[in-house]
């Protein structure tokens, strides 16, 4: 009984250590699903968990989903959405097309969908997923306020102008994310999400070769880094370099990269340099705990950035496609 209550004031410290009242933010709440769909939580938990240890490089493509959701339209799904011959959705944007693991969603859907048919929407559910996915690796642990409707529309066009582009530098990217309410602060924590998973050649070549009118190659880049760079892009196009140490590990060497101007993105490496937020990457790198309170405190505010409401939405029987 005793560990029962310790349990229950462990729990409610841990969602006040994250910035939120019991009750939610912004319409959402921590139990939206508490007497329609209770399990709903532990069922997407095992199956993130079941998933990653068969495929732990599905980490970082699974969480990058969920920020390509929140910024374009807010986190309502339509990343989920295939296009149609009269619509040419999001996940056929340029910016989009390297992005994996949707038959993973779908998957978890179908789970969720066994259990309660029509109560928890896709957003929901790539939220949920994008939580348990930073504890799988290693990362800290956050509470998702739920409560998100699935939106009825997906463009590519939207995708094009809503995703900061990687050749932006620092103060560009800060302009982007305070247009969405999104401080410095939280974009540096953010792109600590890049301690996961990979980028393409195609992502960073532009940094190799012909960069700008004065350099034919970035300067910011280390010498020995970019022989690493050149070997990755000889392999074509799609090859692909680890942001840092591990795809698969949660941590902080992401912002050691950065120190030691081994960022692979040039919109990574401006982080270490620009005067509002080299003191934060310094932080990060020096110290995991901030990172990852900061990076929790910063996920929970991108998942409930512009999310839709009652009959704004809809709970989507597939996420494929609007009901
Ligand atoms: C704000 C500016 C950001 C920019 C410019 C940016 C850009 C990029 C680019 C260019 C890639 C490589 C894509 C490829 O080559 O296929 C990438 C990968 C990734 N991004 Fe970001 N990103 C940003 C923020 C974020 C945020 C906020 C998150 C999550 C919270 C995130 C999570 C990821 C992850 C996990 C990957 C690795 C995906 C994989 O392994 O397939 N990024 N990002």
């Amino acid at each position: 009984m005793a560990r029962n209550n310790l349990f229950v004031v462990l729990i409610f410290l841990g969602i006040l250590a994250n910035g939120l009242g019991p009750f939610g933010v912004n319409g959402l709440s921590l139990t939206y699903y508490l007497f329609t769909c209770p399990l709903v939580e532990s069922i997407v938990k095992v199956n993130v968990d079941k998933i990653l240890r068969i495929d732990p490089g599905l980490a970082g493509p699974l969480v990058r989903m969920h920020f390509h959701d929140c910024f374009v339209e807010g986190c309502d799904g339509s990343v989920l959405i295939d296009s149609t011959p009269g619509n040419k959705a999001e996940k056929d944007a340029e910016s989009n097309l390297s992005l994996r693991g949707f038959e993973v969603i779908d998957e978890i859907k179908a789970e969720v969908e066994k259990r309660c048919p029509g109560i928890v929407s896709c957003a929901d559910i790539l939220a949920l997923v994008a939580k348990d996915v930073v504890l799988f690796s290693g990362g800290p642990m956050f509470f998702v306020p739920k409560g998100r409707k699935d939106g009825r529309r997906s463009k590519a066009a939207d995708a094009l102008v809503k995703l900061p582009p990687f050749t932006s530098n620092a103060s560009q990217l800060i302009d982007f994310v305070g247009k969405l309410g999104l401080t410095a602060q939280d974009l540096v924590a953010l792109s600590g999400a890049h301690t996961l998973g990979a980028a393409r050649c195609s992502s960073f070549k532009h940094r190799l070769k012909n960069f700008n009118a004065t350099h034919d190659i970035d300067p910011s880049i280390d010498p020995e880094f970019l022989k690493v760079l050149n070997k990755t892009c000889a392999a074509g196009d799609t090859a692909e370099q680890p942001f840092d140490g591990s795809i698969i590990q949660f941590n902080n060497e992401y912002f050691q990269a950065l120190q030691k101007n081994k960022g692979v993105l040039f919109s990574d490496q401006t982080l270490a340099t620009n005067p509002k937020t080299k003191e934060l990457v310094d932080t990060y790198a020096n110290n995991r705990a901030v990172f990852f309170l900061d990076f929790q405190r910063a996920m929970i505010k991108m998942g409930i950035m512009n999310v839709k409401e009652g009959s704004n939405g809809e709970v989507r029987k597939t996420c494929r496609k609007i009901n």
